[in-house]
């Protein structure tokens, strides 16, 4: 396993997702109030970056904002269609006020060798 520390939890705004990268995982960090979800990046849909989606604070979700698929933060399944599989999930902790992510060892990067990725503003 290894462990990174990202940066400041104050420096993401509750209610957002941000795209970080880690040995090869792409992971949206999302805050909801004081807590920290982290989540596959890529939509188990179509290879579209989640983080550029919606922010359910209510509901903990993050929406796809290509075709609206709602992903649960806690678990990383498909809460709506048109997505069905599950994004993977990521331990994330704040420690000292820094956000710290675990990546397992081993731990194959999700899409690897898969296509290029859509980014919002692609059509
Ligand atoms: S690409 Fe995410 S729901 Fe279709």
């Amino acid at each position: 396993m290894s462990l990174h520390e990202l940066f400041a939890l104050e420096e993401l705004e509750s209610g957002t997702a941000r795209k970080v990268e880690l040995e090869g995982h792409q992971i949206s960090l999302v805050r909801i109030d004081d807590d920290v979800y982290a989540i596959g990046d890529i939509c188990s849909h179509e290879d579209v970056s989640l983080s550029e989606g919606y922010v359910d604070t209510e509901d903990c979700l993050l929406e796809c904002w290509r075709h609206g698929a709602m992903f649960d933060l806690k678990t990383g399944e498909p809460e709506t269609l048109p997505a069905v599989r599950p994004v993977p999930t990521y331990d994330v902790s704040v420690v000292d006020g820094m956000i710290q992510i675990l990546i397992a060892e081993g731990s194959e990067p999700p899409g690897a060798g898969r296509g290029s990725t859509w980014v919002r503003g692609d059509e």
